[in-house]
């Protein structure tokens, strides 16, 4: 399929992927696949307006809210784009949900396990196409959220300031979204889908309200945000997020399945003395991208999120795994990393029917000045498990973090393994 992500060179930050020298290795045909999958074209930065339905039709839900780390949905398609109707996926580390809505796309039955509720909540959204009454419904209250607040605005009414440090936005800013949450809080207490679906919305638009220069920098700026502002802001996010559900995204006539998500740490809360009702041998297959070892702090990029979700930070703080956050000596991390890795390859390798596939993407890091291979826990644990790595394919990506002396290049690595018997 020829999209506009094929022909454009400048590329959106957080799904370019520019790459070079491919290697591959292992069983040839999956190793090829791999390749392709790895090497997909990054998304243009700018779409010109005429192109703009065929991007959405080609991506559709994948636009709706930012989400540092997540991973390219055309890597994730050509993963997963043979599969039938009906048969299982998983994404353990389900992040903003790009393998749930690969997955929902197919028809396929979908589980997404994460440890942040606001993952589990955004990825519920996004991978569920709503009846279109309901989208209907959700229009409408948009608008009257926003006509609400933009007459508070007018009216100079103080709302109850409830929610997170008013210290991270403009004044005016602050309170017109105290208002809009507020008025989002008596959606929710008369129909919660719908609540819940603009509470979605408003997290989509927050950290672009506040002062915080983007989700994964705690750097600030001056944004001129007029009055009024981040209410139309509220109703266009919702506006596009329907049009991601209407556009030719979701293949008609295909019987969906609600996604299954799982609140938790994926080390543990896929077991069944988890209380997990998965039965073991139920997934046909696994895609999935683990936090790269010491590279990204998913904790703190969804703060301003979580204080105006209502969300408790506290089991994010003790159970994310390989975060940047972490300050033992690399050796000691290194071990964790080895059995966190273990942990939840062998929760993932109960429920993989035997001979399926897990996909396993993952990024080398740089730590204390050295460039630590992503790729080897994965490779060590499924030695010492029931899985056999068939292919690997790995390309040369940018270094995200600055060193002071220079270092090999940093790969990412795509991994197939096979569940053995
Ligand atoms: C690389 S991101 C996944 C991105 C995802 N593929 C996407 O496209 O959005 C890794 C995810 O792992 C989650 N995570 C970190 N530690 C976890 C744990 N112990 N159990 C489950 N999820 C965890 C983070 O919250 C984050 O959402």
């Amino acid at each position: 399929m020829q999209t506009p992500l094929d022909s454009t060179p400048t590329l959106r930050r957080s799904l370019s992927l520019p790459f070079h020298n491919l290697q591959t290795s292992g069983d040839a045909e999956l190793a090829a696949r791999l390749g392709e999958a790895l090497t997909v074209p990054g998304l243009p930065e700018r779409v010109p307006v005429e192109e703009r339905p065929l991007l959405e039709a080609a991506l559709g839900p994948h636009l709706f809210h930012s989400y540092a780390g997540r991973t390219h949905p055309l890597l994730v398609r050509r993963l997963c784009n043979e599969m039938e109707p009906g048969q299982t996926l998983l994404d353990p580390f389900v992040g903003s949900g790009t393998v749930l809505v690969e997955g929902a796309r197919l028809g396929l039955r979908t589980i997404g396990c994460d440890v942040s509720p606001l993952s589990i909540r955004l990825s519920r959204l996004k991978a569920t196409l709503l009846p279109k009454g309901m989208q209907q419904v959700l229009l409408e209250q948009a608008q009257a959220v926003c006509e609400a607040s933009l007459l508070r605005v007018k009216k100079r009414l103080s709302p109850p300031r409830n929610y997170d440090q008013p210290q991270f936005y403009a004044p005016h800013v602050y309170l017109e979204l105290c208002g809009l949450r507020q008025e989002i809080s008596t959606v929710c207490a008369k129909d919660a889908p719908i609540g819940e679906a603009l509470l979605m919305v408003f997290s989509a638009i927050v950290v672009k309200a506040s002062n915080q220069r983007s989700e994964s920098s705690a750097e600030t700026v001056q944004r001129h945000i007029g009055k009024g502002m981040v209410s139309r802001w509220l109703l266009r996010k919702t506006e596009e997020f329907l049009r991601f559900q209407s556009g030719g995204f979701w293949q008609p006539d295909i019987k969906r399945h609600p996604p299954l998500l799982i609140l938790g740490d994926a080390r543990s809360a896929l077991h069944p003395s988890a209380g997990c009702k998965l039965a073991s041998g139920s997934v046909d297959r696994v895609i999935t991208s683990p936090p790269y070892l010491g590279t990204y702090d998913y904790l703190s990029h969804h703060l301003r999120r979580y204080a105006w979700l209502g969300i408790d930070p506290s089991p994010i703080e003790r159970d994310e795994m390989a975060a940047r956050r972490h300050h033992q000596p690399l050796l000691r991390r290194r071990q964790l990393h080895e059995a966190d890795t273990w942990n939840w390859l062998s929760a993932v390798e109960r429920l993989l029917k035997v001979g399926s596939l897990c996909f396993v993407l993952v990024g080398d890091s740089v730590l204390e000045e050295s460039l630590i291979d992503g790729a080897e826990p994965i490779r060590v644990a499924a030695e010492s498990s029931r899985f056999r790595v068939v292919a690997e394919a790995s390309v040369e990506r940018p270094h995200v973090v600055r060193t002071e002396r220079p270092l090999p290049p940093r790969r990412e690595h795509l991994l197939a393994l096979q569940r053995t018997s």
